[in-house]
């Protein structure tokens, strides 16, 4: 089935805004989506007096809706203060693209997620805040999973209440995830993005993703409520 995009979503992706990098930025970071491989690149320019962000540029190795809200995302953020862009989010850039496919929902969030560390790199060049060192726990985990996206609804499945169990047991990992009325043909996708979001911390060594259909029966790699 083609994919329907908005009219704001082709205007952005044939015509994308602010893109390219700033030479000499003052903050750089590059995010990547767990669920494609597809990569974001974004450069700012910051007033260190009145926090405002001058310029911000991005590189897109992606899909035409990661270009769309890669473009989108610096358009709303040029001219706003870094404090001002720290409270946008996936849903509001989406909304401003006039909406996007479900299945396209986590290319606003890498937009979204590639800016804000740009903004993380800058607070930090300018001794306002301090690199996180990630600790290998259970809340670690969940805001990890805050950026896999349900395709089926566009939700996270965290904010969504999807994930009812998370466990870290040393270098293992086993999170619990229950579909309830979602489509089950979404189920290994999910899996997927869930393992490869937790396969990003160095300090994990097995991922055990248990995922449950809505009679709450185990769903096995590759097989659906049918058992095929
Ligand atoms: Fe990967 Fe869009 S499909 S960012």
């Amino acid at each position: 089935m083609a994919i329907k995009y908005s009219q704001t979503v082709i205007e952005h992706f044939t015509n994308p805004q602010n893109v390219g990098e700033i030479e000499d930025a003052d903050a750089t970071a590059t995010e990547g989506s767990p669920a494609c491989g597809d990569m974001l690149t974004f450069t700012l320019r910051v007033n260190p007096e009145t926090h405002i962000i001058d310029d911000v540029r991005f590189r897109s190795y992606g899909c035409a809706s990661n270009i769309s809200t890669a473009s989108m995302a610096t358009v709303l953020a040029k001219g706003k203060t870094i404090e001002e862009v720290k409270h946008f989010n996936a849903k509001i850039v989406a909304e401003k693209l006039g909406g996007l496919p479900s299945t396209k929902m986590h290319c606003s969030v890498l937009a979204v997620n590639g800016l804000k560390a740009a903004i993380k790199q800058w607070e930090i060049s300018q001794g306002l805040a301090e690199e996180e060192a990630i600790q290998c726990n259970e809340d670690t985990i969940k805001k990890l999973l805050k950026s896999v996206i349900n395709p089926h609804t566009g939700k996270s499945i965290i904010s969504s209440e999807m994930v009812s169990y998370i466990k870290v047991d040393g270098a293992k990992v086993f999170v619990e995830v229950n579909l309830g009325d979602t489509d089950e043909m979404y189920a290994e996708n999910i899996r997927e993005e869930v393992t490869e979001t937790i396969e990003s911390m160095k300090c994990v060594d097995e991922i055990i993703v248990r995922i449950l259909d809505r009679e709450k029966f185990e769903l096995k790699n590759g097989e659906n409520n049918n058992g095929e």
